[in-house]
């Protein structure tokens, strides 16, 4: 028996910008993830009876899983970066720290960031934390798993789907969206992600 991923629950409270009815949205589309993960892995146990009789959809299977395994991960990062309530940084935040160490401001960082954010296609803008290097690191992932880095953890991300934003924004409003959702964080969750990473 397939063990199952459990669909999060998450708690959003109101955001500049975001309507509740988008995150609302958003979050069927997370549970989709989930379900189509769940899926995936059922189908893979089922076809391994007879490998070599499904060996051209086991392949297609297990190319597809990282699909709907890295957009159920990055949503529960991206939800979880949205609950509780928008804070700052705390004092003495080890993760500015780093940054700062890294990029040589916040405010670089940020606006390099945001740019990362509006790279053209759909995708998602991620900061990394790199242990083996014990450095930072920015990077965009197309769809839900391309170009996702091996064995880094995630600090930071920033979901660049038009599902994320247009209903609120309109295509033209990418840049106001991404504007906001830095506002909407709680920063506390993100410093916490680096203190764990
Ligand atoms: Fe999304």
């Amino acid at each position: 028996m397939t063990k199952k991923f459990e669909e999060k629950k998450f708690t959003i409270p109101e955001l500049k910008g975001i309507s509740a009815k988008n995150i609302e949205e958003h979050l069927k589309l997370y549970a989709g993830y989930v379900k189509n993960a769940n899926t995936i892995l059922e189908k893979i146990e089922e076809y391994r009876a007879d490998s070599e009789k499904h060996a051209y959809a086991l392949g297609e299977l297990q190319r597809r899983f990282a699909f709907e395994f890295d957009g159920m991960r990055n949503h529960e990062y991206y939800f979880g970066s949205l609950e509780g309530s928008p804070s700052s940084l705390p004092e003495g935040s080890l993760l500015k720290n780093a940054v700062e160490k890294e990029w040589g401001s916040w405010e670089d960082f940020l606006n390099m960031f945001k740019a990362i954010a509006l790279t053209r296609g759909v995708g998602w803008a991620i900061l990394y934390y790199d242990s083996h290097t014990k450095r930072l690191l920015t990077q965009w992932v197309d769809e839900q798993h391309l170009g996702h880095l091996t064995g880094l953890s995630w600090i930071l991300g920033i979901d660049m789907w038009e599902h994320a934003f247009v209903a609120d924004y309109q295509p033209s409003g990418k840049k106001n969206y991404v504007e906001d959702f830095f506002g909407n964080i709680n920063w506390t969750v993100i410093e916490n992600n680096y203190k764990t990473a």
